[in-house]
């Protein structure tokens, strides 16, 4: 176990709160004390990055601008303000918790970890940031760049994400949160993370915690942390059916529960590489809706990653007999297209098509 004194913490505390008094990075949501604001910008911020989020951010809040009207607005609204920004459930269960709030505590955000800890999509990292964020209470935020400093501050071996040793990074973390200013003491801890100690080539000399730093002073700061990079990515192919009909294309709804629920793509099966694998689509459309599929040429393919997964799309010319009605989806056109939730993926698609929407994403 490692040991702080606590004149060491108070040192270590000054040093960083003075480098963020000056360098804080600014984000819309640092600027208000509306909650929230406060708790849209951690769900979107969860797995995203800043720049990615701010233009969602924004939009956001122009059509849902209360915890009241994301209540109530339709899941089909939230989720093509969602549309191009990934992880769709995020959507799903940030309306769920609306709900609750509205339903269970008269539309305040919980100001504790328990109540927090049961509302859908909050776990305790989230948990942690409002408790700080919003109340001010003394809960250390450990997030990728928080793991990264404190294991370099520390000089901590090992991979810092798994078992006992992120144990010891949340105690460390726990140990050095103020008990008032908590939330100060963790945007500065992030900020520092994410733009002085950088993964790669961390900037030693701009650092403040430079002198306190045990990495650096044993010279590990480049070999720690000792992330395990285990999780190659697993190349997935997927077939999907291009069928027109005038100016529109026929498109299909995923399932509410699992990846991407709710957003809309064109229909398709696993596959794509092995010889005749059109022929198979056309046999497999054919038999889900008991309508004779012909398939052709690929049209396009795209690539797109989803947490591990690097999937190509093969988009396959199909076509079935006129007049024939498709069960379950629609036939949608430009202007309607924009107006169903479809992932980066099908966008990309319908715009190398020149089937696309306009919208950016
Ligand atoms: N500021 C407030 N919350 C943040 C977060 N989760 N990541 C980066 N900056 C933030």
């Amino acid at each position: 176990m490692i040991r702080i004194s606590s004149s060491e913490k108070t040192r270590l505390r000054r040093a960083l709160l003075n480098w963020f008094a000056a360098n804080a990075r600014k984000m819309p949501w640092r600027n208000t004390r509306d909650p929230y604001r406060i708790w849209l910008s951690e769900v979107l911020l969860q797995q995203t990055r800043v720049a990615a989020v701010l233009p969602y951010y924004r939009n956001f809040l122009k059509h849902f601008p209360t915890l009241e009207r994301l209540a109530a607005a339709p899941m089909a609204d939230i989720l093509r303000a969602w549309s191009g920004l990934g992880y769709y459930a995020r959507a799903r269960n940030l309306r769920a918790a609306a709900r609750e709030i509205v339903a269970r505590h008269g539309g305040t955000i919980p100001d504790s970890r328990e109540e927090l800890l049961r509302l859908p999509g909050i776990g305790p990292y989230t948990a942690s940031a409002l408790l700080s964020f919003l109340y001010g209470k003394s809960e250390a935020v450990v997030d990728g760049n928080v793991i990264r400093v404190l294991s370099r501050l520390f000089a901590v071996r090992g991979d810092p994400r798994t078992g006992p040793i992120r144990k010891e990074i949340d105690r460390l973390a726990g140990e050095l949160v103020p008990q008032t200013g908590s939330r100060q003491f963790n945007l500065a801890m992030m900020d520092l993370g994410s733009t002085v100690c950088k993964p790669k080539q961390p900037g030693c000399g701009s650092c403040p915690l430079e002198n306190r730093c045990r990495a650096r002073r044993q010279r590990l700061q480049e070999v720690i942390p000792e992330i395990r990079r285990d999780r190659r990515k697993v190349r997935v192919h997927q077939l999907a059916a291009v069928l027109r009909r005038g100016g529109r294309v026929f498109l299909t709804r995923r399932p509410d529960e699992g990846l991407l629920g709710g957003m809309w793509e064109l229909p398709g099966c696993d596959g794509g590489e092995e010889k005749g694998c059109a022929v198979r689509l056309a046999r497999v459309l054919s038999r889900r809706w008991g309508v004779a599929v012909r398939t052709g040429a690929v049209l396009t393919t795209a690539e797109h990653s989803i947490t591990y997964r690097k999937i190509t799309i093969h988009a396959v010319r199909a076509t079935i007999p006129p007049g024939v009605r498709l069960p379950g989806g629609r036939w949608v056109g430009p202007l309607a297209r924009s107006r169903v939730p479809v992932s980066t993926a099908t966008r990309k698609i319908l715009r190398a098509l020149e089937l696309g929407t306009g919208k950016k994403g």
